[in-house]
């Protein structure tokens, strides 16, 4: 196992506009084009701060499992992603070391391998490795 790099970092926002807008105006960022992630019910944007980025997610529906973090946690930083050289293989790893796995890898939003790591696991931090 070997993480490459922080790839990004997932922030929960009530509402993508309000947050663009403030790392834009205010922070002088660029944010990208908003994504509609449906069977995540979910919608994206990303910035890139010289290589790292800020994912911002923002919950379309009560039962996204970030509108769920919001209400218990309020908005902010919601989990690292790690990019690694192949997620399977990562994923193999992580289970027969008794790392718990949020799931099975699955395909990203970005068309990249992701899977997500159990804060029980972690310490605290929902960790997502992506397929560099
Ligand atoms: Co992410």
């Amino acid at each position: 196992m070997k993480l490459d790099k922080i790839e990004h970092i997932g922030i929960a926002v009530k509402d993508i506009g309000e947050a663009s807008e403030f790392y834009q105006d205010v922070l002088g960022c660029q944010v990208s084009q908003e994504m509609d992630v449906p069977e995540r019910k979910l919608k994206i944007a990303f910035i890139d701060v010289s290589g790292v980025k800020l994912e911002f997610l923002m919950p379309t529906d009560d039962d996204s499992v970030v509108s769920k973090h919001i209400e218990k946690r309020g908005e902010g930083i919601h989990h690292i992603c790690f990019q690694v050289d192949d997620v399977e293989k990562a994923a193999a790893e992580l289970a027969e070391k008794g790392a718990e796995l949020v799931d099975r890898p699955r395909m990203g939003a970005e068309g990249k391998k992701i899977v997500f790591i159990k804060p029980k696991s972690t310490h605290g931090v929902l960790i997502e490795l992506r397929q560099r």
